[in-house]
């Protein structure tokens, strides 16, 4: 399974309507294949007057579709939409949108849309006139609450001499709304497919970062948020799972449905992992655990009149609670480890994840990159998870939210 969201190519269906912009969506069916995503074509016959068929042929590089009557053994319409991501009209004309509004269904573009459940863009272009009319107005309204999104119009020189509101937006800003909505659509309906599918699993999640002690008012922490954890122990939650989460020195709430059990140091962190692990279907290991700590917790505060110039530690190695889980898993468990790495190379941060995966022996290791603008604090992330045989078996990009997403699909796919 490779990951579900990060970077996929998309299926997208262009709609072009009969109006002069339809040069425009040249530029646009264009930019989407050179980023990798397979375009289907559905002209109007009023597009066609614009811009030939051929054009739109070499430019997507497959057919276009016009005639609802053509293929009818293979149902076009129905395959269009069913198989789409992204439905984007660009540019939708006055009449066009006056029959999404209504539903109608007169040609192969609408009927697509009709039999479709995947997210709808467009991109309108007219007259500020026709743009304005209340009965244009309030079509477009009517798209809107019912979820369609509107790129443009633009204000600006429209065809002749005239000015204002009904240009086509820039081809690049197209684009960006079709993709983001075709995630977005990938996202909700990945969503829905998963729904509660870990009721009746116990998940352990650590977050944070452990602080050792120095003296009274001192320790030696680290920079993670418990961001990434804390959106794992949510999702876990949301998908029905019973949820424990086991953190240290977080700065993010805590979701109301999880058992929060809260920690510092290392040990205190291995003392909470060791007695709640025997029940746990699956274990993740999302926190970021100290290696050492001071070897001697100063009683009072360390004084530098005291000290001097230097003061040197000494350091003992903190268990590894993660190798500690794997030798004492039952049957059946899951357990997960994280390997935060700023290796900025990727084939060389991949072996680093995978001489750490045989090292630790869980069943995935998430990798992900970190540094000084990379990883904490951040919402953005961007992951690669391991099996025990070093294969990449799933990457994700996106918020940490989409993300723990892709790591619970692990949990429940590894039973
Ligand atoms: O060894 P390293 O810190 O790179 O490994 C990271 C993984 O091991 C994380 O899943 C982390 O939670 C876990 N770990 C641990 N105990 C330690 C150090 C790391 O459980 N002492």
């Amino acid at each position: 399974m490779m990951g579900a969201l990060g970077g996929s190519s998309l299926r997208v269906a262009v709609g072009v309507t009969g109006g002069i912009a339809a040069y425009k969506a040249v530029s646009v069916i264009r930019s989407l294949v050179l980023l990798g995503h397979h375009v289907d074509v559905i002209a109007t016959g009023a597009a066609l007057r614009f811009v030939g068929a051929p054009t739109f042929e070499a430019i997507s590089g497959n057919p276009v579709r016009t005639d609802l009557y053509e293929n009818v053994d293979t149902v076009q319409h129905v395959a269009l939409g069913q198989s789409a991501d992204v439905i984007a009209v660009v540019p939708a004309t006055a009449n066009t949108l006056a029959k999404l509004a209504t539903g109608m269904a007169d040609d192969l573009l609408t009927n697509t849309v009709l039999a479709s459940l995947a997210p709808v863009v467009v991109a309108p272009a007219m007259h500020t006139e026709m743009w304005q009319n209340p009965a244009t107005q309030a079509n477009a309204r009517r798209l809107d609450e019912r979820g369609v999104t509107f790129v443009g119009p633009e204000s600006g020189r429209l065809t002749g001499s005239d000015e204002g509101p009904g240009r086509l937006a820039e081809p690049e800003e197209i684009v960006n709304a079709i993709v983001s909505a075709a995630r977005r659509g990938q996202r909700e309906r990945l969503a829905a497919e998963r729904g509660r599918d870990l009721v009746g699993h116990t998940v352990l999640v650590t977050a944070g970062g452990t602080r050792e002690p120095i003296d009274p008012v001192r320790f030696l922490g680290n920079r993670s948020s418990g961001r990434q954890g804390v959106a794992i122990a949510r999702k876990a939650a949301e998908r029905g799972a019973e949820v424990t989460l086991v953190a240290a020195n977080i700065e993010v709430p805590t979701p109301e449905d999880v058992r929060v059990v809260l920690v510092s140091s290392a040990e205190q962190m291995a003392a909470a992992c060791a007695e709640l692990a025997p029940r746990q279907d699956a274990i993740v290991m999302a926190a970021a655990v100290a290696d050492y700590r001071p070897e001697h917790v100063q009683a009072g505060k360390i004084k530098k009149e005291a000290t001097g110039d230097d003061l040197t530690l000494t350091f003992k190695k903190n268990p590894d609670i993660l190798k500690n889980m794997v030798a004492a898993r039952v049957p059946g468990q899951t357990i997960i480890g994280f390997a935060a790495e700023t290796e900025e190379d990727d084939e060389a941060r991949l072996e680093l994840g995978r001489a750490k995966i045989r090292r630790k022996g869980c069943d995935f290791l998430v990798l992900n990159r970190v540094g000084w603008h990379h990883g904490f604090a951040r919402d953005e992330t961007a992951i690669q998870i391991l099996d025990l045989d070093g294969h990449v078996v799933s990457e994700a990009v996106g918020d940490k939210m989409s993300v723990a997403d892709s790591i619970l699909d692990l949990v429940h796919e590894h039973e």
